[in-house]
């Protein structure tokens, strides 16, 4: 109630905007920078707290720069800022943003794919996080950009041939991520066609000075055309010449030998790429924590309450949420995701007695289901200010994107 209230209040606070201020854009610039702010969940140097909702002028927060002509937000800087959380898809809106520079942060999950829609960005630099999936292929619809920079994360999948339009490229940097396949432009690689001047992939990139291919696990040959960049490291790869530089064999043996399969879904990449256990941990993580929210929101707050009495506090402290935050639940998605109910994960725990390990925010327990199967089960305290629908839906989505998999 509260939530609705202040949404219309941030709509009406919106419209009187508008009519001052003629350009629609700027507001659009708040309302993505809030979202910005609302998919970080842990900020302790309190960055973003001047990140006010009740602003119609972003320009004076920390990390944000304005064009002094109208008013846009051309840069978004915060770099080493400790924070944690994801890319909001809505910083596509930014579309006047010609910096955006986050690195040394603690950023997950895959790059918003709307990237490409910041037709006016030079510097992208997402360095020393810990991002993953693949690199969206939109990145190749920004026509200024100059310098990219994605080294030190966990992307993976293939390098995406379309970075061979960025005409303006002069640096890239792509270094220590778990990239495979082939280098667009090199022999092996499925490109086939050739633009006017003959050059395909990478090696359209005639302004590129700068390229750090290193750790990663590429393969084929790389393209001739290389031998122009003037700062060029292909370290610790799985390149076919019998290089000393390569990686040990025994590490390149998973990474095959790239064609067109090569370019599948990152997600199916980094299942298989991942231990066992840690993905079951995980799956268990995201099916304990919507158990016991969907059974908090279906129950009601007083049965869990009756339930929850004979129970440790950090169950408790669960329910708490209820009462606090609202709770999105995609039914689309978890279709598929078996729902164990607290109780029966209660039991098969021996009431969570069992305790295998903790970090400082986690307990994990070890349990036998009716069925002889084992599990862990992770449970996960939040605090309810860093629990946000955002986190909420990821967790979601892990939990429906890899049920198939612990079935198997
Ligand atoms: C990040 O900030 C910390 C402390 O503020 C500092 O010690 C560290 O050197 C910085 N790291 C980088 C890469 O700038
Ligand atoms: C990205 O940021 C890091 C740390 O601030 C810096 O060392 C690096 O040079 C930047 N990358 C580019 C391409 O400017
Ligand atoms: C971008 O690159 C891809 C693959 O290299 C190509 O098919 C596409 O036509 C290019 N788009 C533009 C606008 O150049
Ligand atoms: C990349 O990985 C290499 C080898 O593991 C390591 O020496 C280097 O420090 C890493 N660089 C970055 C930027 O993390
Ligand atoms: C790629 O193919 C060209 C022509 O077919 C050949 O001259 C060149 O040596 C090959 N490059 C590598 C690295 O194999
Ligand atoms: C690389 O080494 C392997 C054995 O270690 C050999 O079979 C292969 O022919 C070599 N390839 C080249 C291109 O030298
Ligand atoms: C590409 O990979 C697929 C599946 O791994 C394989 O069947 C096919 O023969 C490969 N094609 C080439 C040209 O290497």
């Amino acid at each position: 109630m509260a939530r609705l209230l202040g949404v219309s209040l941030l709509v009406a606070g919106l419209g009187c905007v508008l009519l001052v201020v003629p350009s629609e854009s700027a507001a659009d610039d708040v309302s993505a920078l809030l979202a910005f702010k609302k998919a970080i969940f842990e900020d302790p140097l309190a960055k973003l707290s001047d990140w006010n909702s009740k602003d119609e002028n972003p320009c004076g927060w920390t990390g944000v720069g304005c064009s002094p002509f109208d008013n846009r937000v051309v840069t978004l800087e915060l770099t080493n800022s400790s924070l944690k959380g994801f890319l909001a898809l809505e910083i596509e809106s930014l579309s006047s943003l010609q910096k955006l520079i986050l690195d040394h942060n603690t950023l997950m999950g895959p790059i918003p794919k709307g990237i490409g829609k910041l037709r006016n960005l030079i510097m992208l630099n997402l360095s020393t996080n810990q991002l993953d999936g693949p690199i969206p292929i939109e990145i190749g619809e920004m026509p200024k950009i100059s310098k990219i920079d994605l080294r030190a994360n966990r992307l993976d999948g293939a390098i995406p041939p379309e970075i061979g339009n960025l005409t303006s490229l002069t640096e890239l940097q792509l270094s220590n991520n778990s990239l495979t396949g082939t280098i667009p432009g090199s022999n092996d690689s499925s490109m086939v066609s050739t633009n006017s001047d003959g050059q395909i992939g990478l090696c359209r990139l005639t302004q590129l000075t700068d390229m750090d291919l290193s750790y990663n696990y590429l393969v084929g040959d790389v393209p001739t055309c290389f031998t122009q960049i003037r700062r060029l490291s292909l370290v610790g790869n799985c390149f076919e010449n019998n290089d000393t530089t390569n990686r040990p064999d025994n590490q390149c043996e998973n990474s095959q030998r790239g064609n067109e399969s090569s370019r599948v879904d990152g997600n199916q990449q980094k299942s298989f790429q991942q231990p066992l256990w840690l993905l079951i941990l995980e799956v268990i993580t995201a099916i304990s924590l919507l158990t016991v929210l969907t059974l908090c929101t279906i129950a009601g707050l007083r049965r869990c309450k009756a339930r929850s009495s004979r129970n440790s506090g950090t169950w408790t402290r669960a329910i708490s949420w209820k009462e606090n935050t609202v709770i999105s639940i995609d039914d689309d998605l978890l279709a598929n995701v078996p729902k164990i109910s607290r109780q029966e994960l209660a039991e098969a725990c021996e009431d969570f007695s069992n305790i295998i390990g903790s970090t400082h925010d986690t307990v994990v327990y070890k349990g036998t289901m009716k069925d002889g199967s084992e599990i862990a089960v992770v449970s996960l305290s939040a605090s309810v200010h860093y629990w946000t629908s955002y986190v909420e839906l990821y967790f979601q989505k892990e939990a429906s994107g890899r049920n198939g998999k612990i079935e198997s």
